[in-house]
C-alpha cells in the first residue's frame, strides 16, 4: 500500500512537471525543445518523492503546495547532470536513456540549458501558495546545498582531483556534497513546505546527508558493473580515474559500506522521525534501492 502511495505521489509529480514545463519563445531554432528535453527524459525522480513523500507524511494538504519545490529541486538536479555529462566534466554521451543535450546541440546550448534550470529552479519556489517566510526558507535551503558549499562545491572536488588518489574521508566529502546535499535538502524541503518543526527539519536534513552517501556508494557500484547501460540509461565503467568508493575500496569493500549505511539509516528513521513518516520513507528506499 505504501508503495502504491510513493507511485503515485511520481505520477501526480510527472503530471505537474507536463503542466509547468519551461516556455522560451524567440526566433531560435531548437531552444524550447532543448529546455525540457533532459526533465522530460524521465529519470527515477528520486529527489521529488523525498519532497512529497516527506510532505504527505507531516500534513497531506501541503502535498499541492509541494510540488513547487519538488520541481525546483528535480530542476536543479537535472541541470547538474546536463553540465555532469559536458566533456570539460565527465563526458557522457547518454544520460536517461536519451543522448545527452550536448550531444544533440552542442556543448554552448547544453551549457546554457543548464544554467536556465539552475535559475528557474528558484522561480518554480517563489511561485508556490506557501506564506513568504517559507517561500524564502526554501529558497534558501537550495541555494546553500545545490550552490557554492553544495553540490557545486562537490563537483569541482570531483573534477579536479580525477587521477589523484584520495583519502576515504575525502572521498565521504565528496559525495556528502555533490550528491548528499541535494538529498539532504529534499528532505528538508519536503518538512518545510508541510510545516515541520526545526528539529524534525534538521533531523530530516541529516538522515539525508546519510541516505546521500549511501545513494551516491550504489551509484559508484552500479557504475562498475560491466554492460550496465541500458539498466541504468548512462554509460557506466566512468569512475576508473575518479576517486570513487569502488576505486579507492574496492567492490566489495563498498558493497559493504552500503549495507552497513542502509542499515544505519533504517535505525536513524524508526528512531528519529514519527511513525507516518518512517512509513513513507522506508516505502521510499523499497521503491528506489
Ligand atoms: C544521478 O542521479 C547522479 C547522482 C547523484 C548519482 P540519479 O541516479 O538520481 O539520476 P536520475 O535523476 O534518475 O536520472
Ligand atoms: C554526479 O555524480 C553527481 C552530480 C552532482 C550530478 P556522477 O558523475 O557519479 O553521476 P553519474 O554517474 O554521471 O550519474
Ligand atoms: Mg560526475
Ligand atoms: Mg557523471
Ligand atoms: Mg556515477
Amino acid at each position: 500500500m505504501e508503495q502504491e502511495k510513493i507511485k503515485n505521489l511520481i505520477t501526480l509529480f510527472e503530471d505537474f512537471l507536463q503542466q509547468n514545463l519551461l516556455k522560451a519563445e524567440s526566433f531560435h531554432p531548437y531552444y524550447e525543445k532543448a529546455l525540457n528535453e533532459m526533465l522530460l527524459a524521465g529519470g527515477k525522480r528520486f529527489r521529488p518523492a523525498l519532497v512529497l513523500a516527506v510532505a504527505e507524511a507531516i500534513d497531506k494538504k501541503r502535498v499541492e503546495a509541494a510540488l513547487y519545490p519538488a520541481l525546483a529541486i528535480e530542476m536543479s538536479h537535472t541541470y547538474s547532470l546536463i553540465h555532469d555529462d559536458l566533456p570539460d566534466m565527465d563526458n557522457a554521451d547518454f544520460r536517461r536513456s536519451h543522448p545527452t543535450l550536448h550531444k544533440t546541440y552542442g556543448a554552448t546550448a547544453a551549457i546554457l540549458v543548464g544554467d536556465a534550470l539552475n535559475t528557474e529552479s528558484f522561480a518554480a519556489i517563489a511561485r508556490s501558495p506557501l506564506a513568504p517566510e517559507k517561500i524564502a526558507k526554501l529558497a534558501r535551503i537550495l541555494a546553500e546545498n545545490a550552490g557554492a558549499n553544495g553540490m557545486v562545491l562537490g563537483q569541482t572536488l570531483d573534477c579536479y582531483f580525477e587521477n589523484q588518489r584520495l583519502n576515504l574521508e575525502q572521498v565521504e566529502f565528496i559525495h556528502r556534497h555533490k550528491t548528499g546535499k541535494l538529498i539532504a535538502a529534499a528532505l528538508e524541503m519536503g518538512a518545510v513546505a508541510a510545516g515541520a518543526n526545526d528539529d524534525l527539519a534538521q533531523k530530516l536534513y541529516d538522515i539525508g546527508l546519510r541516505l546521500g552517501l549511501l545513494f551516491q556508494i550504489r551509484d559508484d557500484i552500479l557504475d562498475f558493473q560491466p554492460n550496465m547501460e541500458e539498466q541504468l540509461g548512462k554509460p557506466s565503467n566512468q569512475d576508473v580515474n575518479k576517486n570513487s568508493f569502488v576505486t579507492l575500496l574496492g567492490e566489495k569493500e563498498a558493497r559493504e559500506r552500503m549495507r552497513k549505511t542502509r542499515i544505519e539509516i533504517e535505525a536513524r528513521i524508526a528512531s528519529e522521525t514519527p511513525p507516518s513518516l518512517a512509513k513513507n520513507l522506508t516505502a521510499i528506499a523499497d521503491h528506489f534501492f
